[in-house]
C-alpha cells in the first residue's frame, strides 16, 4: 500500500511510519517541522530504512 503520514516526523507519526515500513509498505511523510526536535525522529527513520529509501 502507499501510505501518507501527516505529522510523520512527530512522536506518533514516526512510529506509525515505522510500523508500515517494517511491513514493507511505501510511506510518504508530510511534516512542517513546527515542533522542535522532530527532525531527529526523521533521521531515526531514515537510518532504519537507509537501504530502501530513495
Ligand atoms: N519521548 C516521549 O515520551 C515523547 C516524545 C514526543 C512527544 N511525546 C508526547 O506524545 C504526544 C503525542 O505526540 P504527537 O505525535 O501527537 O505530537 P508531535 O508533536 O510529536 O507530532 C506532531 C507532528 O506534526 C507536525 N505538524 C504540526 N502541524 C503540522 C501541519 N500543519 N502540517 C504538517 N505537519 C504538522 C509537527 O511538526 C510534529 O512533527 C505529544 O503531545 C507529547 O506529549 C512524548
Amino acid at each position: 500500500m502507499n501510505i501518507v503520514v501527516i505529522g510523520g516526523a512527530g512522536f506518533i507519526g514516526c512510529n506509525i511510519a515505522d510500523y508500515y515500513l517494517k511491513n514493507r509498505h511505501n510511506v510518504t511523510v508530510f511534516d512542517n517541522f513546527s515542533r522542535k526536535g522532530t527532525l531527529q525522529n526523521l533521521d531515526w527513520l531514515l537510518k532504519r530504512y537507509k537501504e530502501t529509501s530513495p
